[in-house]
């Protein structure tokens, strides 16, 4: 993958509907072809990620194992210049795991916050479903939010934020059912 993919590369500022309406395309198709040259096939997922990364919707990815999902959402970070993390979901993992936590800094004499992995554009939330509802639920709302409160102080997350989560269709066991609504299906 080459570094050098801009978006926005030899396009006019939008004027109206129109031309915003072909800009989105002219991104959607730009952004599709630098993907597809790491992704083999899977067209369906790279249209329905590009839709929801450009509509900043948080999808669920249902797919067998090691058919690419990491892959796919590691080149989309990179495509766009995202800053990308990756959560294993584990049934010990706890909120603080994702949001972070203040870690005193002796120099400074200071708490300092130590930021968890839900700080990035692009997360891939691996196998969801393994992790007990509390820590489910502090996704959730970091998704819907935006932000996420440490010890009584609200953060913003960076923009965009966008969730890819997985959860493993054949290995159901150990694992908490999933708080499915705020999924968008694209
Ligand atoms: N469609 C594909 N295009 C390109 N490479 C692929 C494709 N499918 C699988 N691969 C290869 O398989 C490897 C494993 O893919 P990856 O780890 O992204 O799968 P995964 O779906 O995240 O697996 P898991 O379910 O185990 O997490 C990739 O590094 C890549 O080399
Ligand atoms: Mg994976």
């Amino acid at each position: 993958m080459e570094a050098g993919f801009s978006p926005n590369a030899g396009m006019p500022a939008p004027t109206g509907s129109q031309d915003l309406i072909g800009t989105v395309s002219a991104i959607s198709t730009s952004l599709m072809g630098e993907v597809s040259k790491v992704i083999i096939g899977k067209n369906e997922n790279l249209r329905r990620v590009t839709v929801g990364i450009l509509s900043n919707g948080n999808m669920l990815l249902e797919d067998f194992p090691g058919l690419a999902k990491t892959l796919l959402a590691n080149t989309f970070a990179r495509a766009l210049g995202c800053k990308f993390k990756r959560v294993q979901f584990t049934p010990d993992l706890l909120p603080s795991d994702i949001m972070g936590t203040y870690m005193y800094d002796q120099k400074s004499g200071e708490f300092k916050l130590r930021a968890g992995p839900l700080f990035s554009n692009i997360l891939l939330a691996d196998e969801i479903n393994r992790a007990p509802p509390k820590t489910q639920a502090a996704l959730l709302e970091a998704m819907e939010e935006k932000q996420v409160t440490i010890e009584g102080i609200t953060h913003k997350l960076p923009a965009p934020f966008v969730v890819l989560a997985t959860q493993n269709p054949i290995e159901q066991e150990g694992t908490y059912p999933l708080l499915r609504l705020k999924w968008t299906d694209f």
